[in-house]
């Protein structure tokens, strides 16, 4: 069973017990409560992940696979995180690889499937894409790997699919797209760009790192070959996460340390892991679930668990933005970048970019963080985005971020905010 099969039944989101599971929500900067609009930069954490980290140092910190207790409830932990990565992405846990952050494994994985790339072979990025998705597949150039990258429509910032499908041909080996952008939040049609990559003979290689606080992943729903992203996006600590198909984690060759291990996936994890932060991913997803299990007491399943949560957040996420959009509308200096469209909103989270006239973005942030309004600006490496946009040398622009911890009153104390600002 799939937990309450009537959704007017569920729970809507409880946001005061969701805010009473993250203990530094309670900061106050210069007399005001910290709203944290910085969640696309990395969220706050909830006290269970705290208090893994803080278990793993009291009773289980010890290297790998050694012959006495530690080391046991370490390897045991590990496997545990797996298992609870295994459910985030709806796959098994051996296929689940766990690493310093997204950029540091993709450009791991880059290097790696660049063994077996030819001159004349082309890999396909966007322009929609943080750097991370982008700089290590260019990297492979020096090999002689042909870049394409699509182009995006500049008045919705979405991407060009017409321009995909005609850079797509049989020359392309692989085609990496993020699953959401971290600048203005477009969702991309990820499962219809994997069939295409697909029908073309190329692997797809799926940046989640933005999506994943936003909204469920589904690994075989997508059929896709390779998806990571990074916990400290999602509640959890600071550290990066690969799905890979298991013949892919198998086939390809990692540069690694003879005497390791070379089964997948620990084939893929080159050192000594920071296993008590991997203590505190496993203890992220379950902070997800448990939430989930509130909003609907009905699933059986920590997977069940973790949809009934974003079917929660997401809809506390879309009325968060929608609010903010429609005050917005109220500034007339505020331009903001991407979807605005409230019948559109499935295409897009609720992560927004804006400018206000000419004004710096560095100003208005500082402006905000006086007040205890915590947002960002600039670029955030979605480079090529920002250079599209003709923003790079302004400053780029300023980026707010809502997140399922997020509140009205927030929005309505940042609008305040910003209308104050624009009236200067
Ligand atoms: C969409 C996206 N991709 C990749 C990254 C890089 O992730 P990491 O910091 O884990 O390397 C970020 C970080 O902001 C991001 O937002």
């Amino acid at each position: 069973m799939h937990g309450t099969e009537n959704p007017a039944a569920r729970a809507a989101l409880d946001v005061a017990w969701v805010r009473e599971q993250f203990p530094s929500l309670k900061l106050h900067v210069n007399g005001q409560p910290a709203a944290f609009l910085d969640g696309p930069a990395g969220t706050q954490v909830p006290r269970q992940v705290m208090d893994a980290v803080q278990n793993y140092y009291l009773t289980a910190n010890a290297n790998t696979c050694g012959a006495f207790e530690t080391s046991r409830r370490n390897d045991a932990m590990i496997a545990a995180a797996r298992a609870a990565m295994a459910d985030f992405f709806n796959c098994a846990p051996d296929e689940v690889v766990f690493g310093q952050n997204m950029t540091t494994i993709t450009f791991a994985l880059a290097r790696s499937i660049g063994r077996e790339l030819r001159p004349g072979d082309e890999i396909i990025v966007t322009t929609l894409d943080h750097d991370g998705n982008v700089a290590p597949w260019r990297a492979l150039e020096e090999n002689g790997v042909g870049i394409r990258q699509v182009d995006i429509r500049q008045q919705d910032c979405t991407l060009d699919l017409d321009d995909l499908k005609r850079k797509i041909t049989p020359r392309t080996k692989l085609v990496a797209v993020g699953y959401a952008s971290n600048m203005v939040g477009t969702i991309n049609p990820v499962a219809e760009i994997t069939r295409l990559a697909h029908a073309a003979g190329a692997l797809m290689f799926i940046d989640a790192v933005h999506y994943a606080p936003h909204g469920p992943i589904d690994v075989q729903a997508l059929d896709t070959d390779f998806l990571v992203c990074s916990p400290y996006k999602f509640f959890g600590p600071h550290m990066g996460a690969l799905y890979g198909k298991p013949e892919h984690l198998r086939r390809f060759k990692p540069y690694k340390v003879r005497p390791a291990c070379d089964t997948p996936p620990d084939r893929w994890e080159t050192g000594t892991q920071m296993q008590e932060l991997i203590a505190g991913v496993e203890a992220a997803v379950n902070y997800i679930a448990e939430l989930g299990r509130r909003c609907d007491p009905g699933v059986g399943s920590r997977r069940e668990a973790l949809l009934a949560a974003y079917a929660a957040t997401v809809p506390h996420e879309r009325a968060l933005l929608t609010r903010l959009l429609d005050g917005l509308r109220a500034i007339p200096a505020a331009k903001v970048f991407g979807i605005t469209d409230p019948a559109r909103f499935h295409e897009r989270c609720s992560t927004i970019s804006l400018r206000i006239g000419e004004h710096h973005p560095t100003e208005i942030a500082r402006f905000l963080g006086d007040r205890g309004l915590f947002t960002w600006d600039g670029n955030f490496y979605a480079l090529s985005l920002s250079e599209r946009l003709g923003l790079e040398e302004k400053g780029g622009v300023l980026r707010i971020g809502l997140v399922h911890y997020n509140t009205a009153g927030e929005v309505d104390r940042l609008l305040a905010a910003l209308h104050e600002f624009a009236a200067r």
